[in-house]
């Protein structure tokens, strides 16, 4: 049996991954697609196959050579595409006289039963056989319409929504009659879905559908190709390539790591794929993403949902989620946040501010491509360019904030004009360079005045851009613009650590609360898991009475992670210290050893990122699981309380501290101002707590 592979395509879809390689060398698993393909045609007896290659030729040549997986392979080279129609038929000369040959496009993954296939197509004797899948959104293939016994009827290629008349889409993989390539004409470029397809069935030629309830996926964009690698290393596909490295299981999550990749213990990998001469550092967190091969995550970084191209370096303490795809040897500043951003091979990208965007002019105003800070200081310092003051308003007061960092030499002003119209007369009566910011359609736009009360004119405007384009404002600048956004920043990581089947939830409603919360969509619906924020930390409400305070939400953490170095905020209780903690580094002890990442420290000691890990735990173990686990720790109490006794000074107090210092879990009374004291008491049960409470609040009034 014989074969021939489309391999010629460009991959235009599948920028940035195919700027630097074709696309069946994007790798499943650490593995071309191509070979993975060639390795299922050799598992179904095919000898010898055909590859019809054109963009970056050499590069499938030279991974392949002229044998793979028991299949001996024959390269077709075309200088110009010639369609995937006119490249089979190019490769019709190593056919003879085969009974049938099966076509595969270069991007399909599937393990497809070839056998079941083959005994439609013969059973029908048919002139071509389409092998088809199932698809809930059809519209970026080929649809195939059939009757009841398979006979194609209709076909239409990548069709609107109004069009679609069937769920199944042709997979790309062919089983043919080598004749039917005899139609084909020589010297332009022709296809199968557009060309070939339609006249075979015009002219009433056999052709039929299999319906393959395999695996497919066709790898033609970034998303696919990352959803197609997490698919793999679900199980969901079988594959018939031995593969270099290991395949990681753990806690509900699977990941695949190249042997030749390092990923340090105090790194989270989780449900991704780490190629080869990867380098994880340790305090990384890369989950649901694919890394090719050499990428550097390093320290505090988090990668999400993305795709990252070979030799991209994401810096410490970076974000880049939902669902980014990081061109080659590109490089993400540390701290910077890259969230579903398609960035070319070698970027340098720091904050929302990739080299290639830009502000641009529409219905009168600049328009801002994000209203990060680094940006809102490179319109300040392109403003300074023209060698006047500068006044600002603004909607919101971060906004103006940012743009004034930008300024170096000029006088700036944030004024507190809140209509374009005052903003234009504020430029007037100051003689300065007013911009008015604004949010439309999500969107921040800037309005600008010239002294003279008119708006920027057209000379002006280019000017503006280009000395935007030009403009890098200082590091010092940066920082600063970057400090007025810090709550975003904060956010996007709180957002990057909350799994994707991640349980309903709610939370209380103050400033973490509606961080957490503005994270997801549905969150705060009332149902499901409750989060309620204090200055103790976390309390977590499982519904049906069953709820727990913050103390017990650490202990949660402590015990779910044991292998971690911890990091507290004090004041913690002495109780859950000495219990829970025992066994581990404590804080100190840790940071004398390594230098922790912010990502570290904050993981236990802030309620929100404490509440993101009880959602993670809970998509790992379950709702009821966690429950469970939360209930069967010991109940450890804190009470406070304020207490003002009368005529008593300071030395009583140093004197019940020392009592309570002598005793685990005991009392401590501390001075609060001139002539009150305040009481902590921990102990097992609130009950004891509040005694032990009571005790130090009887001896102090007393005067003991
Ligand atoms: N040699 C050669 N020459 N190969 C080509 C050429 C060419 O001119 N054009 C495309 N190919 C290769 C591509 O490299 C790819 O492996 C395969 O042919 C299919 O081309 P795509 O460009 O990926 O097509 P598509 O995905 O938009 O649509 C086709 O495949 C879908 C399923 O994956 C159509 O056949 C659809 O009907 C089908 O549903
Ligand atoms: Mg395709």
């Amino acid at each position: 049996m014989k074969a021939i592979i489309l391999a010629g395509g460009k991959g235009t879809r599948l920028l940035p991954v195919t700027r630097i390689r074709p696309k069946p060398m994007a790798p499943l698993l650490g593995q071309p697609v191509i070979c993975h393909i060639i390795a299922l045609l050799g598992a179904y007896g095919v000898t010898e196959a055909a590859v019809a290659v054109s963009y970056m030729a050499h590069s499938i040549e030279s991974a392949l050579g002229d044998f793979y997986c028991g299949v001996r392979l024959r390269f077709f080279n075309e200088t110009e595409p010639l369609g995937t129609a006119g490249a089979a038929a190019a490769c019709r000369r190593i056919l003879q006289d085969e009974k049938e040959v099966i076509v595969v496009s270069g991007d399909a993954v599937t393990d497809c039963r070839l056998d079941l296939a083959l005994g439609t197509h013969r059973g029908n004797n048919a002139d071509a056989t389409l092998i088809v899948s199932r698809s809930d959104c059809p519209l970026e293939y080929g649809t195939v319409v059939s009757s009841p016994d398979g006979r194609i009827t209709g076909f239409t290629e990548k069709p609107e929504w109004s069009q679609v008349a069937s769920d199944r889409v042709n997979t790309g993989i062919y089983i043919l009659k080598p004749s039917v390539l005899d139609l084909v004409p020589e010297g332009v470029s022709y296809d199968f879905s557009r060309d070939l397809f339609p006249r075979l069935l015009q002219n009433k030629y056999r052709l039929y559908s299999h319906l393959s309830r395999e695996y497919w996926c066709d790898v033609g964009t970034v998303g696919a190709l990352r959803r197609c690698n997490l698919d793999a290393l679900a199980g969901r596909i079988r594959l018939y390539l031995p593969l270099d490295g290991v395949l990681w299981e753990g806690s509900g999550s699977k990941s695949f790591i190249s042997s030749s990749a390092s990923v340090d213990p105090g790194a989270l990998v989780s449900d991704s794929v780490v190629g080869r001469d990867c380098v994880v550092e340790k305090g990384a967190t890369v989950t649901g993403s694919v890394l090719l091969p050499g990428c550097r995550i390093m320290s505090g970084a988090v990668v999400k949902d993305s795709l990252l191209d070979s030799g991209v370096m994401a810096e410490a303490d970076s974000v880049i989620c939902s669902d980014s795809a990081v061109g080659s040897e590109s490089v993400v500043h540390a701290g910077s946040l890259c969230a579903g951003e398609r960035l070319e091979a070698k970027t340098r990208f720091s904050n929302g501010s990739s080299s290639d965007q830009s502000v641009y002019y529409d219905d009168g105003d600049f328009v801002l491509p994000s209203d990060s800070g680094r940006i809102l200081s490179r319109l300040g310092a392109a403003l300074e360019s023209f060698g006047l003051p500068v006044t600002v308003s603004s909607d919101g007061s971060a906004e103006a904030a940012a743009l004034t960092a930008g300024v170096q030499d000029q006088p700036t002003f944030i004024s507190d004009a809140d209509h374009p119209r005052i903003a234009s007369f504020s430029a007037a009566v100051t003689g300065s360079i007013a911009v008015h910011l604004y949010q439309r359609d999500g969107t921040l736009r800037a309005v600008i005045f010239m002294p003279d009360g008119y708006r920027m004119g057209a000379g002006d405007r280019r000017k503006l851009v280009a000395a935007f384009n030009a403009a890098i404002p200082s590091a010092e600048q940066k920082k600063k613009s970057e400090l007025l956004f810090i709550r975003r920043m904060y956010q996007t990581k709180l957002c990057a650590g909350i799994p994707r089947n991640h349980v309903g939830f709610h939370t209380s409603g103050d400033e973490l609360g509606r961080c957490l919360a503005q994270c997801v969509p549905t969150a705060d619906c009332g149902s499901g898991i409750g989060f309620a924020f204090s200055r103790e930390g976390v309390a977590v409400d499982f519904g049906d009475g069953a709820s727990y305070p913050p103390v017990r939400t650490l202990q949660f953490l402590f015990a779910e992670s044991p292998q971690r170095a911890v990091y507290l905020d004090p004041p913690v209780p002495g109780l859950l210290k000495a219990g829970a903690l025992s066994a581990r580094e404590l804080d100190d002890a840790a940071r004398r050893t390594r230098q922790p990442t912010v990502l570290d420290r904050i993981r236990f000691h802030d309620p929100a990122f404490a509440a993101v890990h009880v959602l993670r735990s809970v998509s790992r173990l379950g709702l009821e699981e966690t429950e469970k686990r939360f209930a069967v720790l010991e109940d450890i109490r804190v009470e406070n309380r304020l207490v003002l006794p009368e005529g008593n000074g300071p030395d009583l107090a140093a004197r019940l501290l020392a009592v309570g210092r002598a005793k685990t879990g005991g009392v401590k009374v501390f001075p609060s101002g001139i002539a009150a004291y305040r009481i902590y008491a921990e102990s097992v049960g609130a009950e004891s707590a509040r005694e032990l409470c009571d005790v130090a609040e009887r001896k102090l009034r007393a005067g003991l």
